[in-house]
């Protein structure tokens, strides 16, 4: 097992990447907001092996929390993180504290139009302004050559990918396939929020999932009747409530009405009182 450091501090990861850099080693980054599963697992596993070496950060961003969102009971557990990570192969946490990242007097953003107005952009309507500004300080901090995302947040990951190209930065932005439970479920660190009750109906996204997936698959064209059937099926369930069920362009995040090129078919489901989501996409 290799030696991993943990450091809440910016200078203390700079000065660490910079000496990695000076010997010629490749970095590769895994952002995250702890609470680490199988799907982090995943990413960090995929840049250990494409890279020398390799940092993880886990930071709850506030910023990206709404005002009557989830901030304060987000799950947290720094020691069973680093034992992951570590055990993964990753070299460096970073977890720094909301002062480190956020001076008093913040004031910087990084906002985008277009992609981040349609899906989860609707009901979150500060999140990806939040997440763009901090995805940006990271790659600043970290300075990573290539940088782990998943595609179970398909339109993240697309808001990240356009970020970089749209800004020039030097970093290689590499999306992840979704890791899901034994039943289908996808990972989450929301998952733990479920009751046992809640757990069991909110198989009903990956089979709503699955079922649009087949109808693609055998030909169905027509967005609103894919919606249609996957809506139906997600209302027998009496549990479930949708935030959205859309069919969009996979690169513009803006909704069509045939599928005529490569989407992302996504969705927000509460359970209960937890937002989940999920997704499948098609290169056609
Ligand atoms: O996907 C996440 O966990 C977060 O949105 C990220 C990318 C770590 C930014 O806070």
């Amino acid at each position: 097992m290799n030696f991993m450091k943990i450091t809440g501090k910016i200078d203390e990861i700079r000065a660490q990447v910079k000496a990695w850099k000076k010997e010629g080693l490749s970095v590769g980054f895994v952002p995250t907001m702890g609470y680490l599963h199988e799907g982090h697992q995943s990413l960090i596993a995929r840049a250990v092996k494409e890279n020398d070496r390799v940092v993880v950060s886990i930071f709850v961003n506030p910023m990206q929390f709404g005002p009557t969102e989830d901030l304060a009971s987000y799950p947290r557990d720094l020691d069973r993180d680093s034992a992951l990570c570590e055990a993964t192969g990753a070299h460096m946490i970073f977890h720094p504290e909301p002062e480190e990242m956020y001076a008093p007097d913040f004031c910087s953003y990084v906002d985008m139009s277009v992609l981040t107005e349609e899906l989860c952009g609707l009901s979150r309507p500060v999140h990806f302004r939040g997440v763009c500004t901090v995805v940006t300080k990271l790659f600043n901090i970290a300075c990573p050559d290539r940088a782990y995302f998943g595609q179970k947040d398909a339109q993240q990951l697309a808001i990240i990918t356009r970020m970089v190209r749209d800004l020039n930065m030097d970093v290689e932005v590499i999306g992840c396939p979704i890791v899901r439970e034994d039943d289908g479920l996808a990972k989450s660190s929301r998952n733990t929020y479920l009751t046992p009750t809640e757990r069991k109906a909110a198989l009903v996204l990956s089979k709503a999932i699955n079922f649009g997936e087949s109808l693609v698959k055998d030909g169905e064209t027509d967005c609103k009747k894919i919606i249609a059937a996957m809506t139906e099926l997600i209302e027998s369930e009496p549990l479930a409530k949708i935030d959205y069920i859309k069919i969009v362009d996979a690169l513009s995040m803006e909704q069509i009405p045939t599928i005529d090129r490569p989407i992302l078919c996504a969705m927000a489901v509460y359970i209960g009182n937890t937002r989940l989501i999920d997704n499948f996409t098609t290169n056609l």
